[in-house]
């Protein structure tokens, strides 16, 4: 029987809840606990599961963790939380993902102070598809430096502020942030979508957020990742950018066993 990731996730709102579906249903993870603020008001158990729900206000993560041991804190409460677990996964070489999108500058020198004697992913935008969107739009633009390119971002009407996302996607392209444009539409959960002009064709690279399970997804995949790397601190990019490297490797070397791969000459030497 294969080894399963015990899992903490600290978080249980809006976005904490969808991560639980998804996580207690990936045979490759056991959740083991959910920790809130609060205690709530009947609900002790996630849907379905037996997975426990424990209110913060009742217990200290030291109790928790001895109770319930796990190898890695998935977190998605708020920036506050990563001072009260921190010292016993540093201590116990938990893994940690966090999602938290507000850490100030001292909250993120000490979750990064972390990644020195554990395995740390922390990311503002923890969705496969955005990160892969950004990875994309980089390659892109290194190898078409001559293509036009704007961004475009479209959100529901009450959003006020320029998506940070699109933001973050404007920097790591080098354009100033000016050249993001922004839609405010109904209920659009989240778009964004990156156009390249050639003179002669048009690259569009576009993602659109559907249901907020899309953030377990990730947490998923960076678990599966992270529990690979040599203790650190990591971004989601960095773990996409090693997942993909290493996808190009095993092409590259023709190391796909399928039978159409397996009748192709090995030209690795000759490229080199
Ligand atoms: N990186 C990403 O891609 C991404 C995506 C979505 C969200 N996020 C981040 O995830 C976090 C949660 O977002 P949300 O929309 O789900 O917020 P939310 O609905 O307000 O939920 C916050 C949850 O965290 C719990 N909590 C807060 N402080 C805690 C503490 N000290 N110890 C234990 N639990 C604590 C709350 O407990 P109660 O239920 O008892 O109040 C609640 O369950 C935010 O920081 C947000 O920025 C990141």
């Amino acid at each position: 029987m294969t080894y399963k990731i015990r899992i903490g996730l600290v978080g249980y709102g809006k976005t904490g809840k969808a991560v639980a579906n998804v996580l207690s249903k990936d045979p490759r993870f056991e959740l083991c606990w959910i920790a809130r603020r609060t205690a709530g008001a009947s609900v002790r158990t996630h849907p379905e599961t037996a997975i426990p729900i424990i209110g913060m206000e009742q217990q200290s993560f030291e109790a928790i963790f001895d109770r319930y041991p796990v190898d890695a804190v998935v977190d998605f409460s708020s920036a506050e939380a990563v001072r009260l677990y921190g010292e016993i996964i540093r201590k116990h070489r938990i893994m940690l993902v966090s999602a938290i999108s507000s850490y100030s500058e001292s909250d993120l020198a000490y979750v990064r102070s972390l990644g020195r004697n554990t395995r740390v992913m922390c990311s503002p935008n923890i969705t496969l598809g955005i990160n892969f969107l950004m990875v994309a739009a980089n390659l892109l633009r290194k190898v078409a430096p001559f293509a036009d390119v704007e961004i475009i971002e479209q959100h529901f009407k009450e959003k006020p502020e320029v998506s940070g996302t699109a933001l973050k996607i404007a920097e790591n392209l080098g354009m100033e942030s000016n050249r993001v444009t922004s839609l405010r539409i109904g209920g659009i959960i989240g778009e964004h979508e990156v156009i390249f002009g050639f003179p002669h064709q048009t690259v569009r690279l576009s993602h659109s957020s559907i249901r907020r399970e899309a953030f377990g997804t990730g947490a998923a995949f960076a678990l599966s990742q992270l529990q690979a790397c040599p203790i650190g601190f990591y971004t989601f990019e960095d773990l996409l950018v090693q997942a993909t490297n290493q996808e190009w490797s095993r092409q590259l070397n023709f190391g796909n066993d399928s039978p159409k791969r397996r009748r192709q000459p090995d030209l690795s030497r000759v490229n080199r």
